[in-house]
């Protein structure tokens, strides 16, 4: 079986263009309608205009298919209650598994059929928002047979049938404003990342209040999927004048405002200003795309079964390092978080011992042989992390190409805990 991403044509013609000469000039800013706050989903008498403005209007039907999985489901009375408010019905289907493999992707589409919704509602993490992007794509487009040949360049039409909102749950992978939906192809033990613009949801409602039960370790991993998302979006060539300033502001909301959520759960600001750093370093990476760390991040997810916000948060001191050869925009990250750079290597240097300090203060361990990896383990496996890392898409985004030499000395390194001084 092929995927999309696996066509030669589109592999060289992507970096192309994305690059800033081409879509810095020519550029769409595709974000979905966004509401954030303690009051987007009302109990009471809506006081002035509400969520509600934005979804009603929109709907002949009324009928709402709401997207979830065991955990999240306990947040579905609250939704589904504003929703009826409305004058919608609902269908709440809440059997979405971790990782969004393919088969659960088509179980969910064939309810969603069943139903015949005109609104989508996906409510939990990455993986909800992932498969009902992916389920709602083959609602609207029973035609499409092979998920993994969805190709960004061809016109989807979607829309015909239901539009889509997304309520994250956790402060991390931003998918509520991406088009991109990453799904698991059990049967070849694969990731397959799928990316569209329409799949850009149509409405993002931010409900703080939702994440505030989420656990320090998965505060940490999640926020550092936010971190390595805003700095892979400033580093890369395909960063913009629309992309930079979000994913500038995003590093600077993460520093101040994720050990404070990590410390405090019930820490009411750092969740809400955490939801808005996800969110809008969301909407940057998925204009401009992420790069080294969710290369490096996806292989180590996959081999070593990590969380995917550990993994890709673990490789960012790596991902600066290997970069710095090709681009000094890391200044701009020292710049705003006001640490000193009197020369592009020693802003670098300052800048990945201050990101080291905060992975030790997230209890994140700064070498892979402390994650419990033995030696043996780790060659055993080297080749499949050094095939995954080099052959995944987000490498299209790095200001510096890497060979699949390089991702192996980038791995031992990383096991060892050493600079990248190649
Ligand atoms: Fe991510």
């Amino acid at each position: 079986m092929g995927y999309w991403f696996e066509d030669p044509i589109l592999r060289n013609l992507a970096p192309l263009a994305l690059s800033t000469s081409i879509r810095g000039l020519s550029t769409i800013f595709g974000t979905p309608r966004i509401f954030v706050g303690t009051n987007v989903l009302p109990s009471g008498p809506p006081i002035g205009p509400t969520t509600m403005d934005a979804l009603a209007p929109r709907c002949v039907a009324k009928r709402a298919f709401v997207v979830t999985d065991e955990f999240n489901q306990r947040y579905a009375p609250k939704l589904t209650a504003f929703l009826e408010s409305g004058g919608f019905t609902c269908s709440v289907w809440d059997q979405t598994l971790p990782e969004a493999p393919m088969e659960n992707v088509s179980d969910c589409a064939a309810e969603m059929a069943a139903f015949e919704p005109d609104m989508i509602v996906a409510l939990g993490g990455g993986s909800v928002m992932d498969l009902a992007k992916a389920a709602w794509l083959l609602y609207e487009r029973p035609d499409i047979e092979d998920l993994g040949m969805v190709s960004p360049l061809e016109p989807l039409n979607l829309r015909q049938k239901a539009f889509l909102v997304a309520v994250p749950t956790t402060s991390g992978t931003g998918s509520e404003c991406t088009g991109a939906a990453v799904l698991t192809d059990s049967a070849a033990h694969r990731k397959v990342p799928i990316a569209h613009a329409e799949l850009v949801p149509d409405v993002a409602i931010l409900e703080p209040e939702f994440t505030l039960t989420v656990p320090p370790a998965l505060t940490a991993g999640t926020g550092l999927d936010v971190l390595a998302h805003a700095m892979d979006a400033v580093t890369t060539p395909a960063a913009n004048d629309y992309t930079l300033p979000l994913a500038l502001r995003a590093v600077e909301m993460v520093f101040e405002w994720l050990p404070k959520a990590y410390q405090d759960g019930g820490d009411r600001e750092a969740r809400h200003r955490m939801m808005i750093a996800s969110n809008i370093a969301g909407i940057a990476f998925g204009m401009s795309g992420c790069h080294l760390t969710h290369s490096f991040g996806h292989a180590l997810g996959a081999v070593f079964e990590m969380h995917h916000g550990l993994a890709v948060g673990f490789f960012i001191p790596h991902t600066l390092q290997f970069c710095q050869t090709v681009t000094d925009k890391h200044l701009l990250i020292c710049k705003a978080l006001d640490i000193p750079a009197s020369d592009p290597g020693q802003g670098l240097e300052n800048l990945v011992a201050r990101v080291r300090e905060f992975l030790i203060s997230l209890e994140v361990p700064l070498a892979l042989k402390d994650f419990g990896i033995g030696p043996e383990e780790f060659e055993e496996k080297l080749p499949q992390l050094v095939e995954f890392a080099h052959g995944d898409i987000d490498g299209f985004f790095s200001p510096r190409p890497i060979t699949a030499a390089q991702c192996e000395m980038v791995m031992r390194y990383a096991y060892e805990g050493k600079d990248i001084d190649f």
